[in-house]
């Protein structure tokens, strides 16, 4: 096990910058999640690691030691993908211990080690099959297995679950952070399911156009985003965003009157903001105590609670946006009734509507410890 820090690591294709001074360290046997958009740079971070690519400009250190120059081989990593390349004519027991055998690892060593892990991964009555007598989440199991045998340094997970239907995904995530909690060896993970990143990651790392937008945990990230990018992205459905102006006394929102924000100074008139507010946040309320008036237009049972997406116009009917909030599954909404909707003033937060900088966090948020700042490496050259 080791600690894994990244300096300041530039990749360039051709014209195309793919990631760009991306620095983190990861303390030693800590889970990260590396999350984001489809082409944000989370295989590249991934594959710089490895050994698989090479940065344009930076370091990458595995414990102390800079291994820029290390092939892949001898970085003492795993690597798990989304396609799990299993060897076909190998049973199970032999996928596992293939590459310890090949390393010329003893043979009482290595049936330990096989013997163990698929007792953790629940595999030890399919050691004796081939790849294609297991099913998906079987086969990930192996891939997952082959690669914890190793007991390697450290773990490098590309969307690994991508490729197993949505209940085997979730035993699978259960699974992987019971694997972690038993090996703690430091792994990073890479997915765009915002699920998976809140519930397995010590510290997410947002990424968005090959730049960190912001490293925290999963609770710190969601209670203080930095920016809209970072509140959207995370929450499910995301934050609600609504476009406004402060007329110097309160805001207009949406053609409708909005109180200004307890807590919030340094406001001018003139000022354009968006205002965001959890869906879970959104209350039903009456004319009189109502902000904005609603026509539901979706409603989602979901057992617990149910979703309903609903519109926000003004009073020409113009579109103005999209409200997800939650009711309770026995409050009666249909699509095509008009609701009015209250938000929670010291649950609401601001955010700059030109670069998307957080402005302003609820009341609600302000007893979190603020985002740790990780810390950079010193480097001795
Ligand atoms: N070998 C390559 N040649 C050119 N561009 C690449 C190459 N690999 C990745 N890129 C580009 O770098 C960006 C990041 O890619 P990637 O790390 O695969 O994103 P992600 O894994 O987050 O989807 C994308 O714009 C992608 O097109
Ligand atoms: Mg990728």
């Amino acid at each position: 096990m080791a600690t894994v820090s990244l300096e300041s690591i530039t990749r360039r294709f051709q014209h195309v910058t793919a990631i760009e001074n991306i620095t983190f360290e990861i303390p030693d046997g800590e889970f990260w999640v590396l999350i984001g958009p489809s082409g944000c740079g989370k295989s590249t971070i991934l594959r710089t690691i490895a050994g698989l690519d090479t940065a344009t400009s930076g370091n990458v250190y595995i414990g102390d030691t800079c291994v820029n120059r290390l092939p892949a081989r001898q970085r003492d990593v795993a690597m798990v993908f989304q396609n799990y390349a299993l060897y076909p004519h190998m049973t199970v027991a032999d996928n596992l211990s293939f590459g310890l055998r090949m390393r010329g690892v003893d043979r009482n060593t290595i049936r330990d080690r096989v013997e163990r892990v698929a007792k953790g991964l629940d595999l030890a009555s399919l050691l004796d099959r081939k790849p294609k007598q297991l099913s998906g989440g079987q086969q990930q199991r192996v891939a997952l297995g082959r690669a914890i045998v190793r007991e390697p340094q450290v773990f490098l997970l590309d969307e690994p679950l991508s490729n197993l239907d949505a209940q085997l995904r979730d035993e699978m995530r259960a699974q992987l952070k019971e694997l972690h909690q038993q090996f703690r060896v430091t792994t990073i993970y890479v997915t765009h399911d915002r699920v998976e990143a809140m519930t397995l990651a010590d510290r997410i790392v947002v990424l968005d156009g090959g730049r960190i937008q912001q490293i925290g945990t999963p609770l710190e990230l969601y209670a203080r985003p930095s920016n809209r990018m970072v509140a959207s992205f995370l929450g499910s459905p995301p934050m609600n965003l609504l476009d406004g102006t402060y007329d110097g006394t309160q805001f207009e929102i949406a053609r409708q009157p909005f109180p200004p924000l307890p807590d919030w100074q340094g406001l001018k008139p003139g000022q354009r903001v968006e205002l965001g507010i959890r869906p879970e946040d959104v209350e039903i309320a009456d004319a009189d105590t109502g902000h904005f008036p609603v026509c539901v237009s979706i409603v989602e049972p979901l057992g617990r609670e149910t979703l309903v997406r609903a519109i926000v116009s003004s009073a020409e009917d113009e579109m103005l946006a999209i409200l997800n909030f939650f009711i309770a599954p026995t409050q009666p909404l249909n699509p095509g009734d008009r609701v009015w909707v209250r938000f929670p003033l010291d649950r609401m937060f601001a955010f700059d509507p030109r670069t998307g900088q957080v402005q302003h966090y609820p009341r609600s948020s302000k007893t979190l410890a603020p985002n740790e700042i990780v810390k950079k490496k010193t480097i001795l050259k």
